[in-house]
């Protein structure tokens, strides 16, 4: 069986493609376009940590051409679409890149999982979709007609085109919507990353909203096994969509100190407002995942986090002093 992992070079894309090769998932094609988001040295340095069993490809999934030819040559059963164009924030600065990314590369991708008769199409969409919603947890059937970010708004067209290609065409599909995931390798322009790199270097780390929103951070291992359950079963022509967070908001204000306690450093704050997309809350209602895959998370933050400074100061070669 081969699998398709989009986005291999990005944060989750790396360890997906690593724990199913762990698992013995062989035939893995592995693509990313290396796109200059962040800093192009972590996407190399995954590159090169990826298994050697893995089959990785240099590809813009914007090039529907060569998609095609990609799609012909190893006829995949499964296609796993992680790749796009990630963050809220950049979404108010450059819509552009989230149009290109999240809708017209999602579009080929689909496109060519349907004339490939791809068994099953599974894509990332985010937690975003839920918009500023006053009810918690957030539960898969709540409304999403509101997204706040133009980022949501390609996540949510991402859910909708996946509903009218398995209506319309029967290809089975699967949507998953991560709620803020932090780990080894993690995304610079996240929170983890920002708070750790300034509270290290001395810098001041911008507490947006008084440090008084929430989020459901949810560790790397617990997503990717999730993504494997998903993978290994059998159930067929569907369109379903999963929360797949850890159910467990923590506000920002708590989230800091832990990570003052593990650096052993108290941070210097600059406080700001909350910023124009961003939502005061996450908190996933994780049943329906639980219930249909029995999938439970692991990972508590304050491991999480201890993980994730650990590599963060070998990876980065950064002293706590
Ligand atoms: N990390 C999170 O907390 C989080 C939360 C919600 C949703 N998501 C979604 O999960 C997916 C993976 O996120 P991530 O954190 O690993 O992001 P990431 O940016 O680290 O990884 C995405 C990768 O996709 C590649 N890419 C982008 N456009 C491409 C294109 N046209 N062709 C080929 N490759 C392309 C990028 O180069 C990047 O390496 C994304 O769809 C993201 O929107 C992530």
């Amino acid at each position: 069986m081969s699998i398709l992992i989009t986005g291999a070079a990005g944060f989750i894309g790396f360890h997906l493609s690593n724990y199913l090769t762990k698992k013995n998932i062989k035939k893995i094609i592995a693509v990313d376009n290396f796109n200059p988001y962040y800093d192009i040295k972590l996407k190399k340095n995954r590159k090169i940590h990826l298994d050697k069993n893995i089959n990785f490809i240099k590809l813009d999934l914007k090039n529907s051409k060569k998609l095609k030819i990609l799609f012909k040559k190893h006829r995949f059963k499964k296609v796993i679409h992680l790749a796009a164009q990630p963050g809220v924030r950049y979404s108010l600065i450059n819509p552009k890149a989230y149009f290109d990314n999240n809708l017209l590369a999602f579009y080929n991708l689909i496109e060519a999982s349907r004339q490939f008769k791809v068994k099953h199409f599974i894509y990332a969409s985010s937690s975003s979709v839920y918009g500023n919603t006053k009810k918690y947890p957030l539960k898969e059937n709540f409304n999403t007609n509101k997204p706040i970010s133009f980022y949501a708004t390609t996540k949510k067209c991402n859910e909708l085109i996946a509903d009218s290609y398995h209506l319309n065409f029967n290809l089975n599909c699967t949507g998953l919507r991560f709620f803020t995931v932090y780990g080894p390798y993690g995304r610079p322009d996240m929170s983890a990353y920002k708070f750790v790199n300034n509270i290290l270097k001395n810098k001041k780390i911008n507490v947006f909203n008084k440090g008084s929103h929430s989020r459901d951070f949810t560790y790397i291992d617990d997503v990717v096994n999730a993504i494997y359950k998903i993978i290994k079963s059998k159930k067929n022509n569907n369109h379903e969509i999963y929360n797949i967070g850890s159910g467990n908001p923590i506000s920002l204000k708590t989230y800091i100190n832990e990570i003052e306690k593990y650096l052993g450093k108290k941070s210097k704050k600059k406080f700001d407002k909350l910023q124009k997309g961003d939502v005061l809350k996450t908190f996933s209602d994780i049943t329906k995942i639980k219930k249909e895959y029995n999938f439970k998370p692991k990972i508590k933050l304050k491991v999480g986090l201890k993980d994730y400074i650990k590599w963060f100061k070998s990876f980065y070669k950064i002293d706590s002093k």
